[in-house]
């Protein structure tokens, strides 16, 4: 599907966006990695020799961050025809525990960033008539979650964003879809909570299926996808049960603190 296009990652350098910067690799497409640890995307360059791949080092927490990017992408003479907004990160910490710079550090990169470079990118596939943008957001941003009340609202800005752009961008060629996956083994937990809770540790996704599975959903232009039975159930159940319990389990489940 996406042999000989070219795909922008943000977050490429571990976890999900590096698993589908491998996956993409294998199909043909060529890839413009972005992130900060340098070292981490060469050395995945230097693996991924079948195709052309460019690094951008970049601190998407910077203002101009997007604007850079989309320079530097132009100065180096690439098309980007899928958008892959998947950078992000959360701290499992009550509101006020955190600095107001953690806080909005994390809207900053989970949303600022990612609005601003979908709208740069956006307009020359419209022109083009023809794009994919997804989206990586979270089970987190089908409820509130006491505990972890910021990075559960910045992923349902993800989330709310991805749903109509689905539909507005569509006259213009172009999909917009939005993965919501739940716990998955990358480095995002360690960053997130320190000690993983052992319950939830269990339910976690390998990488591979997860970044599949968004892959797919972009390949067939779906909304939404949220990888695994169990996230499935999750999110369905939350359609079912009176808010106030979905709210309160959410804290209970996920926003617990050790
Ligand atoms: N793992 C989970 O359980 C889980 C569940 C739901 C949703 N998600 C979402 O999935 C996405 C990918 O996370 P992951 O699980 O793959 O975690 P990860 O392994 O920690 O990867 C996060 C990626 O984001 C990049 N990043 C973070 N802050 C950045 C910044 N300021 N500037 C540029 N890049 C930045 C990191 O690169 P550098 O550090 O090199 O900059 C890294 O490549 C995130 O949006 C996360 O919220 C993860």
């Amino acid at each position: 599907m996406f042999s000989g296009k070219t795909a922008l990652i943000t977050g490429a350098s571990s976890g999900i966006g590096e698993e589908m910067a491998r996956q993409l690799a294998e199909q043909g497409c060529h890839l413009i990695l972005v992130a900060r640890r340098t070292e981490r995307m060469l050395a995945l360059k230097s693996e991924l020799s079948a195709v052309t791949v460019d690094v951008i080092t970049v601190d998407l927490a910077e203002l101009q961050a997007p604007v850079r990017i989309f320079d530097q992408v132009a100065a180096l003479g690439r098309q980007v025809d899928i958008l892959i907004n998947n950078a992000g990160f959360g701290f499992q910490k009550p509101m006020l525990e955190m600095t107001p710079d953690e806080q909005l550090g994390m809207v900053d990169v989970n949303d600022r960033a990612l609005l601003a470079l979908t709208r740069l990118f956006a307009a020359p596939m419209a022109v083009r008539g023809e794009g994919w943008i997804l989206n990586v957001s979270s089970v987190s941003a089908w409820f509130p979650i006491p505990g972890m009340a910021v990075y559960a609202a910045s992923k349902a800005f993800v989330q709310t964003l991805g749903r109509a752009l689905h539909e507005e961008l569509k006259p213009s060629g172009i999909t917009v879809t939005t993965l919501s996956p739940g716990g998955t083994r990358t480095e995002f937990s360690a960053k997130a909570r320190g000690q993983m809770d052992p319950t939830l540790e269990k339910a976690m996704m390998p990488v591979g299926p997860v970044a599949r599975a968004g892959l797919q959903a972009l390949a067939k232009g779906k909304p939404v996808v949220v990888p695994g039975a169990i996230y499935q159930l999750m999110t369905g159940l939350t359609r079912l049960l009176p808010g106030a319990w979905v709210v309160k389990l959410a804290g209970a489940v996920m926003g617990r603190h050790r």
